[in-house]
């Protein structure tokens, strides 16, 4: 099964979607050739999935295999299980839930949107040349989660696209997993013991991107010696080095924070270049999907050209535009596959027997695609799905929905990332048409998260009010 797996790595998501249609309950053994150790059970159906995130939780693990694949992540949230994860996972969780840290991201979100995002298409615009959308968007991202953890801003998205050195290495890093996942552990733990291939590549990377953490790390804590009484909302970095419970303090070391700042990079910034570029690429070829959620815009706030700032509550208001980005992240899930290792012997919903120490890959990309679970127009963006008789949200389960994954380990960032990923299309929509160029067309990148692999190749115009209202007209 390895062989046309390699030679069809270009689509190999649609590949396993395939596959796994023709199996029973879409679940199968994967075996790779016996000096290979690569034996997986892979499976894309929602009660295989609810039973080993939710159900039987403390029986399915990342693991030993996961930790040395993903050692870049550190001691991490995403690297951790038991007691680590569950420290890490109440630390966030106090911090996200806090209204203050929502309205400290918004801030920071919206600063960047007027002073680079836009700035930007406007020279792009004027300049009438092509630009790279997911480019754009890594820049941003990067800038947006640099300052929401760090307190810095690289400032990477300017006219000029700089090369930033640790948005560079940082990429690389995640290249370089994902090339993990493919090839046996066998040989890539041999290119790391002689530093040849990816793994030299690796190397190298963690070394760029670890000196720019620590470098932040060391100038916040003299920024905390220097003024200890700052109560208002700073970055995180700041925030868990004077961490306090109840009347004691709690120290956190540099290892620790730089682990802290290389999950929330991966958690916080790639998701969201991901979503808003598979987002906008599908709004672009859906000219009607854009004019609903103009209309909406206009309906809700009187005119479309918002240049008032619009609260979180307004936000929720924007039903459809929730819809569109549900259904860009059902079709494209930024992270597309996920896999778990089973502690004890165990049977899956689906009959399937589990061995000890099995490791189970679960493939979110085709759970977006099964006509049992989406129906038959499963494959069709259609924002509509989402919205209810009454004009609400539809509830859908999230072990079908699984773009966040589910049970106790359920993405912490979903209500920010929903904020982030509505204002920067707002912002955009609401003054610019982006054409995809003519002939472009996307390929799935190899990485553990999903983006374009050719970059998302587009051209900006002004959006002009008449154009705007004669969209609405076709509507009508
Ligand atoms: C479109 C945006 C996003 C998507 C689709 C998404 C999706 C996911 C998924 C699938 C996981 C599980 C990964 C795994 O266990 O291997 C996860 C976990 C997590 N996400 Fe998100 N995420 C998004 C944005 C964010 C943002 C903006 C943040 C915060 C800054 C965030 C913070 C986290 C954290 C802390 C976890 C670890 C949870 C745990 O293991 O207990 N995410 N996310």
């Amino acid at each position: 099964m390895l062989l046309p797996l390699f030679w069809n790595l270009w689509q190999v998501h649609d590949l396993v979607t395939e596959a796994l249609k023709q199996q029973h309950r879409s679940t199968c053994e994967f075996m790779g050739p016996w000096f290979t150790n690569m034996n997986y059970l892979v499976t894309s159906d929602p009660m295989n999935v609810h039973h080993m995130m939710s159900k039987c939780f403390d029986n399915y693990v990342k693991g030993q295999e996961f930790h040395e694949i993903f050692e870049a992540f550190g001691d991490g949230i995403f690297n951790a299980d038991s007691e680590k994860w569950k420290y890490n996972r109440s630390l966030f969780h106090s911090i996200f839930k806090q209204r203050d840290f929502e309205l400290f991201q918004k801030k920071i979100i919206q600063n960047k949107l007027e002073r680079s995002l836009i700035p930007l298409f406007d020279h792009v615009q004027q300049q009438g040349s092509v630009v790279d959308l997911q480019d754009v968007f890594n820049r941003f991202t990067f800038n947006n989660i640099c300052s929401v953890v760090l307190g810095c801003d690289p400032n990477c998205l300017s006219i000029d696209f700089p090369d930033v050195a640790c948005e560079k290495a940082f990429n690389q890093i995640e290249e370089c997993i994902f090339y993990r996942h493919i090839v046996p552990k066998s040989v890539w733990k041999l290119q790391k013991w002689l530093q040849i291939g990816e793994e030299k590549k690796m190397t190298k990377a963690c070394k760029v991107f670890d000196q720019f953490v620590y470098a932040n790390i060391e100038s916040r804590r003299k920024d905390i010696r220097k003024c200890s009484k700052n109560m208002e909302m700073v970055d995180l970095l700041t925030t868990l080095m004077k961490e306090e419970k109840g009347s004691q303090v709690v120290v956190h070391d540099d290892k620790f924070l730089r682990d802290v700042a290389f999950n929330l990079f991966v958690a916080g910034r790639d998701t969201i270049t991901s979503a808003l570029t598979w987002l906008l690429y599908l709004i672009a070829t859906h000219p009607l999907v854009e004019a609903k959620i103009l209309e909406q815009i206009k309906e809700n706030f009187g005119t479309i050209n918002i240049e008032k700032k619009l609260g979180i509550y307004e936000l929720k208001k924007l039903v459809y535009l929730h819809g569109a980005i549900c259904e860009a992240l059902r079709l494209f899930p930024p992270i597309p596959f996920e896999r778990k290792q089973a502690i004890k012997g165990d049977i899956l919903p689906s009959g399937h027997i589990v061995n000890p120490n099995t490791i189970i890959l679960f493939f979110l990309y085709s759970m977006g695609r099964f006509e049992e679970i989406w129906g038959k127009d499963c494959l069709e963006f259609k924002p509509e799905r989402w919205i209810s008789e009454r004009g609400g949200i539809v509830h859908t389960p999230s072990y079908k929905f699984i773009s966040y994954n589910a049970g106790p380990r359920t993405c912490l960032g979903k209500d920010l990332s929903f904020i982030q990923i509505k204002m920067t299309t707002i912002a955009i929509l609401s003054k610019y048409c982006v054409q995809v160029v003519d002939g472009h067309v996307p390929i799935l990148s190899h990485s553990i998260v999903i983006v374009m692999k050719n970059g998302l190749k587009v051209k900006i115009t002004k959006m002009i009010f008449f154009l705007k209202e004669d969209k609405l007209a076709y509507l009508n």
